[in-house]
């Protein structure tokens, strides 16, 4: 299995290549934004990519999906039916995080209407790249239509912006639902063996055993308070 990771956008959001090693077959888990070095480490390593597979709808998470596409037309281009809105809005996605149509540009925030889904996530469904076989999950509470992918055989989960280490994802943003978020992590994350490795959406990989243990977002008594300390 192969994992690259690229840090992107402003938000230093992980975009990452997951290729199977013997098929060279390959998925860009969220492109945040255009990037060369992206395109090249496919093309350099001989990958196809088969598809383009978005755990939500933020604009760090699929800005430069439009891009990719461009440069692999092949792809499919895969997200959950709940966060269509958002991925299909992407270009008034600024405003809803205050940031003035006038400034969008110089801001780098302009953005080009998405190409078209090819489909939808299903929850439960297995996606197939080569030999690996993904889990799909769907974990509402950052976003409606958030899903998290698990690759089960090798042990490792990509868990977007559900799950950070020792954090959780934003609830405050549209669709967003605390109570759900907590929910999807235990159903849907937790639920998998302590020994899986958690690829976030943002900063360093963790594991489930990890955030279990020392999440303070996970712990009984933060959950009995549902977040509220004070
Ligand atoms: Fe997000």
């Amino acid at each position: 299995m192969i994992i690259k990771t690229f840090v992107l956008t402003p938000f230093q959001q992980n975009t990452r290549v997951v290729a199977c090693e013997e098929t060279r077959k390959a998925i860009c888990i969220d492109p945040g934004e255009r990037s060369d070095d992206l395109v090249d480490f496919i093309k350099d390593n001989h990958l196809e990519l088969q598809a383009i597979t978005l755990t939500h709808g933020h604009l760090d998470h699929i800005g430069g999906t439009a891009d990719l596409a461009k440069s692999f037309p092949d792809a499919e281009i895969l997200l959950h039916k709940d966060d269509e809105d958002l991925y299909y809005g992407l270009p008034q996605q600024p405003l809803m995080m205050g940031i003035p149509p006038a400034q969008m540009k110089a801001l780098g925030f302009d953005y080009e209407p998405p190409p078209r889904l090819t489909r939808n996530f299903q929850h439960g469904e297995d996606y197939e790249v080569g030999r690996l076989k993904f889990s799909v999950r769907h974990c509402p509470g950052h976003t409606r239509g958030h899903v998290v992918l698990a690759e089960v055989s090798e042990r490792k989960v990509f868990t977007g912006d559900c799950l950070f280490n020792g954090s959780i994802g934003r609830t405050d943003l549209p669709g967003g639902n605390y109570e759900q978020l907590i929910e999807s992590i235990e159903q849907n994350i937790l639920s998998l063996s302590d020994d899986f490795t958690v690829y976030c959406g943002h900063g360093p990989e963790t594991s489930v055993g990890g955030e279990k243990e020392s999440n303070p977002f996970l712990s009984g008594a933060n959950r009995a308070l549902k977040g509220r300390f004070f």
